[in-house]
């Protein structure tokens, strides 16, 4: 149905398993992709891309509205899909203006440039056109243990500077449906995990931190749940949405799991010492370690998914088990992808920043 799709962020984790889904899937689409490669954005994701030929690539940024006008117009795009933020909550804590300014501005700017382009000279049909914003379960806050899993319409209630910037993105894609008319849908999605991730998120950072023998930091008593779902089923729901998704519609998308983080650790280290027999570091396990909890942290996530597998028929294709060892097969089978990452400088001093103080903090 969409022909020419604008992908913002597409350098990143989601976004560049979403472009390859898409190359892969849909022979009949042209995507361009627009990053600003920022430290989590690298064009190590985008090697060997299947169907090249229909993929564009540009380094910018979203917050520069007349390039993003110029793209709509160059490519004739008549979808965007917009991943492109800051996206790492222990981040968004010890330096919030950066998600303030990418996620909350940004997503205005480029609101800004479909609406000038789409509506204003365009003039295009409600049909031929949308805005898909990517956006996340924890803008809906934090749930106690046994409290029901968010639906579509639990109330708002974000913690983290990330979360509420995200929050505060969704409101105005909602409100630019209301008040303008611009066709949107919406993903609320749970934590992802797979190829691709930059390894300051849970799941990479501990394979790689297990891989070469350090501590596997643990926040507080490490029972925080989360709800995981392998990125392909993500970017898989992201395309069922676009195409079947009710305009103006936001779907909660979920892997229907609930484990605590000491239980997905220990699942990792699990995979590690069969994978790995002769590690010096077998059991992995061992080399937990309990440090300061994250100010604010969120209790626990939890999705319920019904409105997209009743309307749209999406249910996640890998159960936890699966993925995990999926992702920790390809973490074994990408060593240069961990190398180009290992070697950035950015990387190394946010280790030193986020871990050395934690450590320090607990004394
Ligand atoms: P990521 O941090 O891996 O990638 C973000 C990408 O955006 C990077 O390639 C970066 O270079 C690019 N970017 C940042 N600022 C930009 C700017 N100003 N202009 C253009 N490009 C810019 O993030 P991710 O984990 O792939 O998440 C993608 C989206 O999905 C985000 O909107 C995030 O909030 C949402 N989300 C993520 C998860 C998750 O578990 N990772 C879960 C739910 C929702
Ligand atoms: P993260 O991957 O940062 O995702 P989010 O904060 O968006 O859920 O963290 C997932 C969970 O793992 C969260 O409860 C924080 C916890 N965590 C640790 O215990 N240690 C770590 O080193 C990291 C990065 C996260």
């Amino acid at each position: 149905m969409f022909s020419h799709i604008l992908v913002t962020g597409g350098a990143g984790f989601i976004g560049s398993n979403f472009v390859r889904t898409v190359l892969r899937t849909q022979p009949d689409v042209f995507v361009v992709n627009l990053d600003l490669l920022t430290y989590a954005g690298s064009l190590e994701n985008l090697k060997e891309l299947p169907s090249p030929d229909r993929y564009e690539f540009t380094k910018g940024d979203i917050c520069d509205q007349a390039l993003v006008e110029d793209i709509l117009r160059r490519y004739k795009i008549d979808a965007v899909v917009h991943f492109a933020a800051e996206s790492h909550v222990d981040r968004s804590i010890l330096g919030p203006a950066a998600f303030v300014h990418t996620n909350i501005l940004g997503t205005f700017s480029l609101l800004e440039a479909v609406r000038k382009v789409w509506l204003g000279e365009r003039k295009a049909d409600a049909g031929t056109v949308r805005y898909h914003h990517i956006s996340t379960d924890e803008v809906f806050g934090s749930l106690t243990a046994d409290a029901p899993a968010f639906e579509e319409n639990t109330p708002y209630s974000p913690n983290s500077p990330y979360a509420a910037s995200k929050a505060s993105s969704d409101h105005l894609v909602r409100a630019y449906a209301h008040t303008y008319g611009l066709p949107i849908t919406l993903t609320n999605c749970s934590n992802n995990y797979g190829p691709y991730q930059f390894p300051e998120k849970l799941i990479p950072l501990m394979i790689l931190n297990a891989l070469e023998g350090k501590p596997l930091p643990i926040y507080g008593d490490g029972k925080q749940i989360r709800d995981w779902l392998y990125v392909e089923d993500h970017c898989e729901a992201i395309w069922q949405v676009l195409q079947s998704g009710q305009t103006g519609e936001s779907y909660n998308v979920g892997g229907n799991n609930q484990p605590t983080n000491l239980e997905i650790v220990d699942a990792i280290c699990d995979i590690l010492d069969e994978l790995k027999p002769a590690s010096p570091y077998r059991p992995h396990a061992g080399l937990k370690k309990s440090v300061a909890d994250r100010p604010g942290h969120d209790r626990r996530y939890a999705m319920n998914i019904n409105k997209i597998g009743l309307e749209l028929g999406w249910q996640p294709k890998y159960a936890l088990k699966e993925g995990l060892l999926k992702t920790v097969r390809w973490y074994l089978e990408h060593g240069n992808w961990i190398q180009a990452i290992r070697k950035q400088k950015e990387y190394q001093s946010w280790l030193d920043k986020n871990y050395t103080e934690r450590v320090e903090s607990k004394k």
